[in-house]
């Protein structure tokens, strides 16, 4: 997430997490443990009012609806999992991405709402795909956790039209209320990249959607890493900590994790990727988002409201984004393993200089130029204006810093945006 001002440089680390109290399930396995962390609610495509006028405005804003739902099933089940709360609080009933959240209505920007710069940058590095691809007929371009459709409508708009017309755009979410948005727009919209058939020679990409996914909180101890759980402290939640909740869990956590460190465990962008691999017969998976710093700092688990950073993200669940960096390096060397192509990642910054970001600027230098010499002092302030946003793509300590990776599928030609040597 980027909040304009406050990209990942300047937010607040969280220090080692407050010491939890210890609870030991009676069945790790048991109902409320892993066995429940692992049922993901409805996606949304049987829900009855897809495509109807869905609620925009913000019904749960004091986190008051989905703090009950959360407070009964904690009471039926015992503890849940960080993954479960954070499922809840984001996708589940009354949840943050049942409202419009990001945007700069919303609760937070990304990088297409920053600056339409990224999207041109992003069309340049599909059209490449194309001719990698040796120019495929139909051609097909997925983009998963496509929001409210401002990047889909960037990459259409800036495509060639000879890619364009070869190209089917389908944009994935699984928020029911960004479908009906993207639908609105004119997208083909479905709800989950695990239906989708896997015939599709082309490419999928998914910007800021990892980092999204929930996520289990790990802490190490003197005994490897154990599991941090929510219960219910009075009128709020509180962490109290266990036993893993799936055992492949461990593996997720890097071995030098200090004790005493927290570590967000992803299996959910593990198998997001396999389903994203699965969806394309022969192509390009090109992710982007804010990596994880290394196991030497503790990771900020952290949220967004109304543009601001919040570090306590168990209060008021549904109010708030919920989200922490992504482990880059294990969804490489998952794909890695699985004898794909893999290259970067790379910084954004680096993939959009290597995408033509210099050139695109230079050219939009030459027209405030131009339009102060015409004495066009309101075009000139405007393009100065819109300038200065798209350099705000490739700031260190903020968007410039987050990290593009790639992964072929039945391809081995390195794409632009990962090859830099800058
Ligand atoms: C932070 S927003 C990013 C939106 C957009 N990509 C952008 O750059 O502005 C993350 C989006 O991913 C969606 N999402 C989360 N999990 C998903 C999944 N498993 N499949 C598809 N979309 C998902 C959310 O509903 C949300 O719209």
């Amino acid at each position: 997430m980027c909040p304009g001002s406050s990209g990942p440089g300047s937010m607040t680390r969280v220090g080692p997490v407050p010491t939890t109290q210890v609870f030991v399930p009676s069945s790790v396995n048991g109902p409320g443990l892993g066995a429940r962390t692992q049922t993901m609610p409805s996606i949304g495509h049987h829900d009855g009012s897809e495509g109807s006028s869905l609620p925009m405005g913000d019904t749960t804003a004091d986190g008051r609806a989905v703090a009950e739902l959360l407070r009964a099933r904690i009471a039926r089940q015992g503890p849940i999992t960080f993954a479960a709360f954070m499922d809840a609080a984001l996708y589940g009933e009354g949840g943050f991405y049942g409202r419009r959240a990001v945007g700069e209505r919303g609760d937070f920007v990304t990088a297409p709402h920053v600056s339409p710069v990224f999207g041109i940058l992003l069309a340049a590095q599909v059209e490449e795909f194309w001719r990698l691809l040796d120019e495929p007929d139909p051609f097909s371009i997925v983009e998963a956790g496509a929001g409210d459709g401002t990047l889909a409508r960037q990459v259409m708009d800036a495509l060639p039209d000879a890619v364009r017309r070869r190209s089917t755009y389908l944009a994935v979410d699984r928020s029911p209320t960004a479908r009906a948005a993207l639908r609105a727009e004119g997208l083909r919209a479905a709800a989950s990249v695990s239906e989708l058939p896997a015939a599709r020679h082309g490419c999928l990409l998914a910007n800021e959607l990892l980092d999204n996914l929930p996520f289990h909180r790990l802490r190490m101890t003197d005994d490897g890493p154990a599991e941090l759980y929510v219960r219910v402290d009075g009128d709020g939640f509180e962490l109290v900590q266990g036993p893993l909740s799936e055992p492949g869990l461990a593996d997720l956590v890097p071995a030098e994790l200090s004790v005493g460190l927290e570590w967000p465990a992803r299996p959910a962008a593990t198998r997001f990727l396999d389903e994203a691999i699965r969806a394309i017969a022969r192509g390009y998976v090109w992710l982007a988002d804010y990596a994880l710093s290394g196991a030497e700092e503790a990771p900020s688990v952290h949220g967004y409201r109304a543009h601001r950073l919040e570090t306590d993200v168990l209060s008021e669940p549904g109010s708030r984004d919920i989200t922490a960096g992504v482990d880059f390096a294990s969804l490489a060397r998952h794909a890695s393993g699985r004898g794909l192509a893999v290259w970067g990642p790379v910084s954004q910054r680096d993939a959009l200089l290597a995408l033509g970001f210099r050139d695109l600027d230079r050219r939009a230098q030459q027209r405030q130029v131009e339009a102060v010499a015409a004495r066009r002092g309101i075009d000139a302030l405007r393009i100065y204006s819109n300038r200065a946003r798209a350099n705000l793509l490739l700031a260190r300590g903020g968007l410039g810093d987050f990290s593009v990776m790639c992964v072929g599928i039945g391809v081995e030609r390195e794409p632009a945006s990962t090859s830099s040597t800058l």
